[in-house]
């Protein structure tokens, strides 16, 4: 009986050493060979728990040495065989990326839209800059000395009548208004800065008119200023030539038509042609083919006196534009409303413009 329980125990001994050896060598490709052998060896009816079933037949002074055997075997089996599930696991993930066809368009990402005035004010800006105009801004609630009187407009002016202008008075009492132009930039750059000055000025000016299509009460002025010695006429006619070409097109064509400005002397608006095809052209343009884009002029001396620039050894030009008239040109808008009204489906139309 001994003999024949001494050869029991090497027997299953030896097994259990052999399927240790089985299981270094164990191999998947797929997830369902891995769960294969799972099943195989620590199924229900696996041989690990054919083994635990046989404990029962070893010799009790055996049973210590066989039982640490088994539960080695156990124990690697269930290590190899997660070892297996994921590395399965992880290649058909990969060689799923790899089926992927990488040329089919991507899901879109919903990004917003840059509203058309900060695309047409960003594209001047871009212009100006590319000539060696730099970013200035100022207030929009403004005193008077900086809108008004520093600018020459008379005591007496319309413009500074209640109906034109917003005003608001300062915690202390102080008479402000709300900015009606970008021109008072100006009048802060050349109190603080030394010739030559180049400068662009965007901002926000505010207007006490009646909302409808063609006027607003707020809207959107970009400054232009150039102050240096021997300035002249000829510099703001090229100046503004330049930019036309730039923002409209190569054959762009201009006119000055002379007008009137306070602060500038001799003063022009200009025009830029448009054509007078199509009915929609004889509207847009009222009739003349050309479009009014801009006030313009020379820097009166008394500014540049006002602001500290000595008048005899300096001159300058200064133009100032509306942004919304352009970009309702550039984009075909014919509501001034639309701008300030954030519907989604009017500022979806601009994604994707820079
Ligand atoms: N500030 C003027 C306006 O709002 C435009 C302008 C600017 C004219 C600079 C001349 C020089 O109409």
């Amino acid at each position: 009986m001994p003999i024949f329980a001494a050869t029991f125990t090497t027997t299953m001994l030896e097994k259990v050493e052999h399927y240790l050896e089985e299981l270094k060598e164990l191999r998947a490709n797929t997830a369902e060979e891995a769960e294969n052998l799972r099943i195989k060896f620590l199924g229900q009816k696996g041989l690990i728990k054919g083994l635990f079933a046989e404990f029962k037949n070893v010799p009790a002074e055996q049973r210590k040495e066989f039982g640490q055997k088994l539960n080695e075997l156990k124990n690697q089996a269930q290590e190899k065989i997660q070892q297996l599930k994921d590395r399965v696991a992880g290649d058909e993930a990969s060689s799923a990326a790899a089926d992927m066809d990488l040329t089919l368009p991507g899901n879109e990402f919903a990004l917003g839209a840059r509203h058309p005035i900060s695309l047409v004010r960003n594209e001047i800006v871009d212009i100006f800059s590319r000539i060696g105009f730099n970013l200035s801004e100022g207030p929009e609630v403004e005193d008077d000395w900086h809108n008004f009187s520093a600018l020459n407009f008379p005591e007496e002016h319309p413009a500074r009548d209640m109906q034109d202008t917003f005003f608001v008075s300062s915690l202390d009492g102080e008479e402000l208004a709300l900015r009606t132009h970008t021109s008072s930039v100006q009048v802060r750059v050349m109190e603080n800065e030394k010739p030559p000055i180049r400068t662009i000025s965007p901002g926000r000016v505010f207007r006490n008119e009646a909302i409808s299509a063609r006027a607003h009460c707020v809207f959107h002025q970009i400054e232009g200023l150039y102050i240096d010695k021997g300035v002249s006429f000829a510099d703001l006619k090229q100046t503004l030539l330049y930019f036309a070409r730039e923002f409209f097109g190569e054959d762009a064509r201009i006119r000055l038509r002379p007008s009137y400005f306070p602060f500038t002397e001799p003063s022009a608006e200009m025009d830029v042609w448009w054509g007078l095809e199509t009915e929609a052209d004889k509207r847009i343009t009222k009739g003349t083919g050309w479009l009014e884009i801009l006030g313009c002029g020379m820097v009166d001396p008394q500014v540049l006196e006002n602001c500290g620039i000595d008048s005899s050894v300096y001159s300058g030009f200064a133009f100032g534009m509306g942004i919304e008239r352009i970009a309702m040109n550039r984009y075909g808008i014919n509501d001034l409303r639309m701008y300030f009204e954030n519907d989604i489906r009017f500022l979806r139309q601009f994604k994707g413009a820079l």
